[in-house]
């Protein structure tokens, strides 16, 4: 019903922006008076469009791991638009924190949340090294060799608990901070059969090869220390979205989308459009194809409670007219351009001039929080109009 909708929408944006009006055509479908029904199932659609079903249940706010944010600013911009699609390997990160809470060295964490869809490409286990315990600073011992094991479940053979080794580094002593070792293989296992997860175990030994105390080499366990210094799992996998061609691409898309903004937003007209253009609107041009502003505000939609980066961003929006002739800053395509001539010269009836529509697209990143509370990064392909043409 809502897909009919939108598609309405589209063919009547298009065909309204061949007659330009100076109300806003969307206004007839969702003015000041438009339903909760439509506002609703807008934004219901809105969060399919970011792959969610619901929106996640976060109970009160908590802080975000400084890895996951420092990643974020690494590959987003302050809107949330990637900075270099090369960034990042994949399109979705996720963070997922210890559920043993063990005073041992061993750690365990609850992969649900990740699709079987999800191609798993890296895992890393970071864990935090305390300074050793001032007792014990002058050891003799100035390095040591730090190994990751995946606990295997071999009881059904023999009751002995057999490890597989992972990732294994020396590490100074006298060290502080993140360390970082890869459990990729580890993942992909459990992924494969979430019951043979049964967690990871770290072992110190001196370069000599025995077990060392583990006053000496110490990691921040979720038990003891600071929320910042918990265990934590990172996972970088690729759920297989891909950007379509804008080439292959069905304009009405497009279209469709920034109907779709245009709903969700329709509450503030002053704030969807919030003006970054300088009262373009009043110019002469201003009725020929152009980009135009179009902010999705989260906190507005009520997505603020799970969303920790951007607060909103600008999509942009396709507006104006396409009529013949079609002079360079329209970026028509050639057969934009045949169109444009043949409904110039009403050969055939029925045919309208071409449509304004997103001609380069960009990608945006969303930093959140999933229903278990685990800060995912998201990538998601297509979201900003870049610039505008006839097509
Ligand atoms: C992982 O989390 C899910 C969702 O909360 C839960 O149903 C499942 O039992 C958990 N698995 C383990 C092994 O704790
Ligand atoms: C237990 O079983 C595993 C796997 O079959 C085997 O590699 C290991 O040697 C066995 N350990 C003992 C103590 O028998």
């Amino acid at each position: 019903m809502l897909a009919l909708v939108i598609s309405l929408l589209a063919a009547f944006c298009c065909a309204a922006s061949a007659r330009p009006s100076p109300t806003y055509p969307l206004n007839t479908f969702f003015g000041e008076d438009d339903s909760p029904e439509v506002r609703s199932a807008a934004i219901k659609r809105l969060l399919e469009v970011f792959g969610m079903e619901e929106p996640p249940h976060i109970q009160g706010r908590k802080q975000p791991p400084q890895y996951m944010l420092d990643l974020y600013n690494t590959v987003a911009d302050v809107d949330g638009v990637t900075k270099d699609p090369d960034l990042l390997e994949g399109n979705i990160v996720r963070s997922f924190f210890d559920k043993l809470r063990s005073e041992q060295v061993e750690y365990k964490f609850n992969l649900s949340t990740v699709a079987t869809t999800e191609k798993v490409l890296t895992a890393e286990l970071h864990l935090f090294k305390l300074r050793p315990q001032a007792t014990l600073a002058f050891n003799r011992h100035h390095f040591c060799q730090v190994s990751v094991y995946q606990l295997l479940d071999t009881s059904r053979v023999n009751n002995t608990k057999e490890r597989k080794l992972l990732s294994s580094r020396l590490i100074p002593v006298h060290s502080t901070g993140w360390e970082v070792f890869t459990i990729t293989q580890a993942v992909r296992s459990w992924m494969s059969d979430e019951s043979s997860n049964l967690g990871l175990q770290v072992v110190v030994r001196t370069l000599g090869g025995n077990q060392v105390d583990m006053k000496l080499i110490r990691f921040a366990s979720g038990r003891n220390h600071h929320q910042s210094k918990q265990p934590m799992l990172v996972l970088f996998t690729d759920d297989g979205r891909q950007s379509t061609a804008l080439e292959s691409q069905d304009p009405s898309d497009s279209i469709a989308t920034a109907s779709l903004l245009e709903a969700v937003m329709s509450g503030s007209p002053s704030r969807s459009a919030r003006s970054l253009d300088n009262g373009e609107e009043d110019d002469e041009s201003s009725s020929s194809c152009q980009r135009l502003p179009l902010y999705v505000d989260f906190e507005e939609i009520g997505w603020s409670g799970w969303i920790v980066s951007p607060r909103g961003y600008n999509a942009y929006h396709c507006k104006g007219s396409c009529p013949f002739p079609l002079g360079q800053s329209m970026r028509a395509t050639n057969h934009a351009t045949v169109q444009s001539i043949i409904n110039a010269l009403k050969l055939i009836k029925s045919v309208e001039t071409p449509c304004c529509v997103p001609d380069k697209l960009f990608s945006i990143n969303l930093l959140y929080f999933d229903d278990e509370e685990n800060v995912v990064l998201k990538q998601y392909n297509d979201m900003v109009a870049g610039s505008c043409g006839c097509h």
